[in-house]
C-alpha cells in the first residue's frame, strides 16, 4: 500500500508545526538553490556585507546586507528600515525574482497566502557568531509573517515565547531549511546560538540567513 501524501512535484516533503502560527519547512529552499545562490552573489557584489553598529555603538558580530525596496539598518541613531544603502548612497539591490517566489511560496505553505515582502535582510554568520534573543518589531504590520531561510553551515535556531525569559526551543537548521512565523507567533522571541566551525561545499565557512518581511 502506498501513501501518496507527497505527490510528485510537492516541494515540501516535510512540514513541521512548531507552534500556532509557526512552521518549519525542511529543505524548502533547495529547489531554488542555484538561482538563490547566484542572486545572492549579485546582491553582495552590489551591496557588500558589513558589520553595522548597535544604537549603543557596538559592532554587530553578524555581517549584514539587504535587498528589496526597504533594507533594515542599525546605527547609533537606532534601528529602522530605509530604501538606501548608507554605505553606497544607492538604493538596495532589487529583490531577485527567485527570492520573492521562495518567500511567497513558503509563506503560502505555512498558511499566510497574502504575504508580499518588501524587505530581505541578509545575515552572514561565521564560527562563534550568535544572535541574541529578540523580537522583530520594527515593521509596521504585524499581521504579516516572517520568512527565514537558512543557507550554508548548520546552526541552532532559538524559538522562544512572547517574553524574553520564556524557555526557547532549540531547532537545528541546515542548508535549505525555511521557518515561517506569523499570526499568533509573530512576536515570539528568537535568536541563534553561537555557530560551530564548519565548511559548507558552496557557502564555505558561513551560514547565510535570508529574512523576508513586509516592513513598510
Ligand atoms: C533574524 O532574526 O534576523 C535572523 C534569524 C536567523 O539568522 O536565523
Ligand atoms: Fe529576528
Amino acid at each position: 500500500m502506498t501513501f501518496p501524501l507527497f505527490p510528485a512535484g510537492n516541494a515540501c516533503p516535510q512540514k513541521e508545526r512548531l507552534a500556532p502560527g509557526a512552521v518549519f519547512l525542511h529543505g524548502f529552499a533547495l529547489r531554488e538553490e542555484t538561482s538563490i545562490l547566484t542572486a545572492l552573489r549579485q546582491i553582495t557584489a552590489e551591496a557588500p556585507f558589513r558589520h553595522m553598529l548597535t544604537p549603543g555603538g557596538r559592532r554587530m558580530s553578524v555581517a549584514m546586507t539587504n535587498c528589496g525596496p526597504l533594507g533594515w539598518i542599525s546605527d547609533r541613531s537606532g534601528y529602522r528600515y530605509g530604501p538606501v544603502d548608507p554605505e553606497s548612497g544607492k538604493r538596495w539591490p532589487a529583490m531577485p525574482e527567485a527570492f520573492l517566489r521562495l518567500a511567497i511560496d513558503a509563506a503560502n505553505e505555512a498558511g499566510f497566502p497574502s504575504f508580499r515582502p518588501d524587505a530581505c535582510l541578509v545575515n552572514r554568520y561565521e564560527a562563534g557568531t550568535k544572535l541574541s534573543l529578540h523580537q522583530d518589531r520594527d515593521e509596521r504590520d504585524f499581521s504579516q509573517p516572517i520568512v527565514s531561510v537558512s543557507l550554508g553551515i548548520p546552526a541552532v535556531f532559538l524559538f522562544g515565547g512572547e517574553k524574553r525569559a520564556d524557555k526557547a526551543e532549540r531547532i537545528p537548521v541546515a542548508h535549505g531549511d525555511v521557518i515561517v512565523w506569523g499570526g499568533p507567533a509573530r512576536l515570539r522571541f528568537h535568536g541563534v546560538l553561537p555557530l560551530k566551525a564548519a565548511v559548507h561545499p558552496v557557502c564555505g565557512p558561513y551560514r547565510i540567513n535570508l529574512t523576508f518581511r513586509k516592513a513598510g
